[in-house]
């Protein structure tokens, strides 16, 4: 049996009508950016995550970099993140040439472990970013109350984990700026590149949605340095298709996840744990295995593909050499980046799919 790891065409054939529907209103009205499309987008989104200000952007990178553009990143500034996460997360901070302090994770949730913050924390932190790994919130109570102590902003990198709760919140509208991606394989995907980006302080509001019109205020008066951050009419038209069933897909995720962590209890294999008062969006369904490489041969030969997020840690990647770290420094990234593996997942999954993933692990 040929399992797809993430299957976007029977989604696509799911909401089909209604999707090409809106894709040919706006070829008809001709206005591929900006506009009444990607105005509600913004409405949705801001509705969904109960944040008061939602902008919709270009990715999720360019969301992270407008959001430490607009909290007025400078450099040599340090900002506490991650190791354990995709290059994106430290990537825009060292475009800014501010710095990407590491700070190891938690072995549980694979996010920042909150108690080894606060030992790094200087003069020039500006702000702390977590990210919700693999569709689960960070301890966010915890980095809030640090970074409430030592003044610093905190910014959501939430590109894994729109849809998500944390206590009752959603994902993206637990600290100061909220990011998140729209990645086609991401929980909320669109046809191309996309993001968004979420506050509640209008001010702050106002900055990032000029910063992401080259910092336009009025048409062709320039009041910041920004950048071409938008997203186009396109692919807000299919993200407002897929909001409407974005909930009963985040209910199928949850169950799915569910299923495959009772399924594979019984194997030896380390199933991911979601904390109390959080729910995952499973952007990725990640099992821990000492045999890696062996099993992902096996279940790829069998039909079953995996995939590993990710295998080096940031501060091993050659291109944050300058940095100054190494092996060793974070033991407990370099340690799951050995064990972990990812295995099919989307709200399309079929049970019969499901029990053929776990049977040939099994086996
Ligand atoms: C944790 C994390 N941060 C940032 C990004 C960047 O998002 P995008 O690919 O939309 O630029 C991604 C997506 O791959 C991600 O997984």
């Amino acid at each position: 049996m040929q399992i797809p790891f993430i299957d976007l065409k029977t989604q696509y054939e799911a909401y089909k009508e209604e999707i090409d529907k809106e894709i040919l209103g706006v070829l008809s009205s001709a206005q591929f950016v900006m506009g009444p499309q990607v105005t509600k987008l913004e409405e949705n989104l801001a509705k969904f995550t109960g944040s008061k200000y939602a902008y919709a952007c270009s990715s999720g990178t360019d969301a992270l970099l407008l959001a430490l553009m607009a909290i007025d990143i400078q450099p040599g500034d340090e900002i506490i993140t991650t190791p354990f996460t995709f290059i994106a997360t430290a990537e825009t901070i060292a475009l800014l040439k501010a710095i990407p302090v590491f700070v190891d994770i938690d072995e549980t949730t694979y996010n920042i472990d909150p108690k080894l913050i606060e030992a790094k924390i200087t003069s020039r932190t500006k702000a702390i970013m977590p990210v919700c790994l693999y569709g689960q919130a960070a301890d966010m109570d915890a980095i809030n109350a640090i970074a409430e102590k030592h003044n610093l902003v905190v910014i959501e990198d939430g590109c894994q984990s729109f849809g998500a709760e944390y206590k009752g919140k959603k994902s993206c509208n637990l600290s100061t700026i909220g990011c998140t991606s729209f990645f086609p394989s991401k929980p909320l995907g669109c046809y191309g590149d996309g993001g968004a980006i979420f506050c509640n302080d209008e001010a702050l509001g106002e900055k990032i949605k000029s910063l992401l019109n080259h910092g336009q205020g009025k048409r062709y008066e320039h009041k910041y340095i920004g950048i071409n951050g938008r997203l186009d009419a396109i692919q807000a038209a299919i993200l407002n298709v897929k909001m409407k069933h974005f909930e009963a897909e985040i209910a199928k995720r949850i169950e799915i996840g569910s299923r495959y962590n009772a399924l594979l209890s019984t194997a030896d294999v380390i199933t991911p744990k979601v904390m109390d008062e959080r729910t995952s969006v499973f952007a990725q369904y990640s099992i821990r295995v000492k045999n890696r490489e062996a099993m992902a041969k096996k279940l790829g030969d069998a039909g079953v593909p995996t995939a590993v997020h990710y295998p080096i840690p940031l501060h091993l990647q050659e291109a944050l050499a300058y940095l100054g770290y190494k092996k060793g420094d974070f033991p407990i990234s370099e340690k799951v980046g050995n064990e972990i593996m990812s295995l099919p997942m989307s709200p399309f999954l079929t049970t019969e799919q499901q029990d053929f993933v776990v049977n040939t692990i099994k086996a």
